[in-house]
């Protein structure tokens, strides 16, 4: 690290210049004597050079604060002048010969390890986090993913303190040793990269179960958690073995070892991690109780461990040729584990929550300073390129793919794929290769989609000629600049479309329509009169759509039998009277319930118990963001006045038919975490959620009562966010009663702190610098900081944007103050001010005066570095 503000920026990676490595690892024999300041990592690498890779002089080792203790080629202690330290900590290595092994002997220390990458050390217990480049932090090592090896690993450790030591793959022995002493050791029969490396030591205990997998093999399942959770990880383990289950069934593909291990810890940097055999995940994702867990806890469990469970073979078997190729394991898993949750029960409800998340995350990100193409060209820090457009629009893109060569065409891609790449590191290209090849259909064009960044706009335009019946639908498309890609290219998009008449049905003419070139007619024949377009059903392309009228928004809305475009209908009409309602607030009119909204929420109330967890959908507003993001400039105080202003109308307005809804609605008997008892938890919290806002404050005394006798969390959440956002004198009460009863359980303690983060009220900031002041506060526990910092700053709009400046000021403060601890959660935080072009122009002053305020500071991380230079430019 150095200790004034950087002069020459950090390098940048370039996909174009990637060339396949000089050495392959064929075995790694590795031997971790674990110690919390000083770990011993012996390493035995089989190297030989490369014959498909030009001829180079050295061996190139990356490394990251590792202490060299020795280093030995074929068995003989290598000369100094033979070993070239690297300025970013690796070594080079001159005079090899063509196959060698190579012994080294590094100190590292898990307790000073504050990045949570490489080994580390959390309430006592040892983890590792490989992905993307932390093996180097552990042994000196090619740690790029196209060397692939078969590691042995023993692990050294205190019994006492470590009684359980977990690698990579089948065990392969265990035993004493002196001094209160033990070791274990494990064998992984598949070549792996070094980023699926993983250890897990120290005082866990396991849940256990087993699965046989379809060819008989049985698979002895294990989730390893602190004494004391076991009875939370019963959601989890059900979760996995419907994976493997569905993974069979859908996609022909088995679990391929003897054991499944997943541990869970608290210090986590991301969601979880699909090392070979031995997953470890954040406790987030692991433990749930109906008491301690939410509804949303539930389904982020489920999909987390179905999605590290489909990486075995999507990105374990056939994994990544380098970083730039991270969609391919990351897009495909997404769409698989949606899929997969698609197939539980609600695929509708999944649908519109997987878009409001797209919408939310990717949408912004994609029209900000970091765009980049879901495979991007070039990287500072990579870890700033696990991102929404990587994961969710890379999902998007292979769902598109699945509708242009159809079902069973996308299962021949898939055995194809597989069959050609197993045990390979593989590029985006070698997938649609394998989709074009098995299914024939051409897909030259779409792989634009992997190239270019930015959301496309799809426009329509639609004429009815009553004399012939002919109706022409005119869809046209374009792709906004984005940095460095100032001109696009027409994209491929799939239109998934109906035609509903007058009377409300549906005329012959639905069906898929393939948009290639920037502007095409699509007619149709024989109708009697002009019918309503139903657009995109299914969101079937990321796609932004304008050119529908309010009239024909609120049709779709009532009439589609699309339930994603019923509900998107709805979400656009209400988008559109908000926007109105923006232009009366800023000129000071008065607000009124505009008619229509309050028609269609009358029409959803008429019909809410039809299916209750899309009538709770259909009746939440679209969030602030999502409103500010149709607007030219941002008005983050406009829009929260005017969304806080239909909550309390809407509220006040039908605060009967939400009592009576509400009351009903109360569970009765055990929780139930199946899709109807969840839809009917989120109406009645809909409900509540709307009276909290109505006059009279009956909505109020109705959360005091749910708070206090609501028997799980998603009802005393949802309550406790009632009160939360008000003035009662029941808010404290419920807040320190909250904080009493789970101070002990760090993850309802991030529900405590996120609350507040994300209240309405105008002393939010306040309270949230107070908070971080807090006993419970902790800088160095990634969802603590997730929890306040990047609730108040991406969750708060009309908080972080209060024209004081003060909550960019907070923001910057913590972004500096992380970048000390952790920098990948650092840079992780930098988003929310790089939004900065969105506002007006004193705001926009204000956010980049804190980012350049960041970009002073010495010894600035090159991951936080990356962010807020790009952010500035
Ligand atoms: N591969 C993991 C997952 O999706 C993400 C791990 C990323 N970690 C990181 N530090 N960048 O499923
Ligand atoms: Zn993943």
């Amino acid at each position: 690290m150095t200790t004034t503000a950087r002069t020459n920026p950090p390098p940048t990676i370039r996909r174009e210049d990637y060339r396949p490595p000089a050495f392959l690892v064929d075995e790694v024999d590795l031997h971790l004597a674990l110690h919390p300041a000083a770990t011993r990592v012996k390493a035995r690498l089989d190297l030989r050079r490369n014959p498909a890779a030009e001829p180079a002089t050295a061996l190139e080792l990356d490394g990251e604060a590792l202490k060299l203790v020795s280093l030995r080629l074929d068995g003989a202690a290598l000369p100094p002048e033979r070993v070239r330290p690297r300025a970013d900590g690796g070594l080079s290595i001159d005079g090899v010969p063509d196959r060698f092994v190579l012994e080294s002997e590094v100190e590292i220390s898990p307790e000073a390890n504050s990045e949570l990458s490489g080994l580390y050390l959390s309430g006592g217990n040892y983890f590792t986090q490989c992905e993307a480049e932390g093996f180097r932090r552990i042994t000196f090592f090619p740690d790029r993913p196209d060397v692939m090896a078969r590691y042995t690993t023993t692990i050294e450790a205190d019994r006492a303190a470590c009684p359980v030591l977990l690698s990579n793959g089948n065990p392969d022995g265990a035993g004493d040793l002196p001094d209160g002493r033990h070791w274990a050791r494990w064998v992984d029969p598949h070549p792996k990269p070094s980023y699926l490396f993983a250890v897990v030591a120290g005082d866990l205990v396991a849940v256990r179960d087993s699965f046989t997998t379809r060819s008989g093999r049985e698979v002895a399942l294990a989730i390893w958690v602190r004494q004391g959770d076991e009875d939370a990880c019963g959601h989890a383990m059900d979760s996995l073995k419907r994976s493997m289950a569905w993974d069979e069934e859908t996609y022909g593909l088995e679990y391929d070892l003897d054991v499944f291990n997943i541990a869970a810890v608290s210090d986590f940097n991301m969601g979880a991690m699909e090392n070979k055999g031995l997953n470890v995940f954040n406790t987030k994702y692991i433990l749930a109780r109906p008491e301690t867990a939410t509804d949303a806890d539930y389904e982020g469990i489920e999909t987390v461990v179905s999605h590290e469970y489909f990486h075995n073979w999507t990105g374990n078997r056939v994994t990544c040729r380098d970083w730039f190729q991270l969609s391919l394991k990351e897009g495909l898993t997404v769409f698989r584990d949606q899929h997969f949750t698609a197939d539980q029960g609600s695929a509708a409800v999944k649908r519109l929550a997987d878009v409001r998340r797209l919408r939310a995350a990717q949408f912004p990100e994609d029209a900000g300073p970091m765009a980049h193409p879901v495979r991007p060209d070039s990287y500072v820090e990579i870890n700033n390129f696990y991102t929404a457009t990587v994961y969710q629009k890379g999902a998007e893109v292979v769902r598109m793919m699945r509708a242009l060569v159809g079902e069973a065409g996308f299962r021949k891609g898939m055995d194809l794929y597989i069959a050609r790449h197993d045990n390979q590191a593989v590029t985006i290209e070698d997938f649609a290769q394998a989709m074009q090849d098995a299914s024939g259909v051409d897909l030259t064009r779409f792989r634009r989609w992997y190239a270019q960044a930015g959301t496309p706009e799809l426009r329509v335009r639609d004429s009815f000629d009553a004399a012939t019946g002919r109706y022409t639908l005119t869809l046209s498309q374009s792709t906004p600049p984005t940095p460095g890609q100032p001109e696009k290219l027409p994209v491929p998009i799939p239109v998934r479309m109906g035609l509903i008449g007058a009377d409300g049905a549906e005329r012959p003419g639905a069906g898929v329509l393939l948009l290639e070139e920037a502007e095409q007619d699509f007619t149709f024949e024989g109708l009697e009169a002009k019918p309503v377009p139903s657009l995109l059903r299914g969101f079937s392309a990321p796609v932004k759509l304008s050119g529908l009228s309010l009239e024909q928004l609120g049709f779709l809305a009532r009439h589609d039998t699309d339930p994603f475009v019923r509900w998107d209908s709805g979400q656009q009409y209400a988008v559109a009277e908000m926007l109105r309602l923006v232009e009366d607030f800023r000129a000071q009119r008065p607000l009124d319930l505009p008619e229509g909204l309050a028609a269609s929420i009358a029409a959803l109330l008429d019909r809410a118990m039809d299916d209750p967890a899309f009538t709770a959908e259909a009746l939440t507003l679209p969030s602030e963001d999502f409103v500010s993001d149709q607007m030219p400039v941002a008005d983050p105080e406009a829009v929260h006045a005017v969304r806080q202003f239909l909550r309390a109308a809407i509220g006040t307005r039908f605060a009967g038919r939400f009592a009576v809804l509400h009351a009903e609605l109360a569970d009765h008997g055990p929780y139930r975490i199946d899709g109807a008892a969840m839809g009917r938890r989120a109406l009645r919290n809909a409900c509540l959620s709307y009276l909290g806002q109505a006059e009279g404050g009956e909505g109020l005394r109705r959360a005091e009562a749910q708070f206090n006798t609501g028997g799980n969390m998603t009802d005393v959440l949802a309550a406790l966010r009632v009160l939360a956002d008000s003035d009662s004198p029941a808010r404290e009460a419920a807040l320190a009663g909250f904080h009493g009863r789970w101070k002990q359980h760090d993850l309802v303690l991030d529900k405590w702190f996120a609350i507040q983060a994300m209240s309405a009220r105008a002393d939010t900031l306040q309270q949230v610098k107070a908070l971080v002041g807090h006993l419970d506060f902790d800088l160095r526990n990634p969802n603590r900081v997730r929890a306040l910092i990047g609730a108040f700053a991406a969750g708060n709009p009309s908080q972080f944007h209060h024209a004081s400046g003060e909550g960019y000021r907070f923001l910057a403060d913590s972004v500096i103050a992380l970048d000390a601890v952790n920098t990948q959660v650092a840079a992780r935080m930098v988003g929310p001010l790089g939004q900065w072009k969105r506002q007006d122009a004193r705001r926009g002053a204000l956010m980049r005066a804190e980012l350049a305020r960041i970009l002073e500071r010495p010894g600035l991380s090159k991951g936080t570095f990356e962010k807020v230079s790009k952010s500035l430019a």
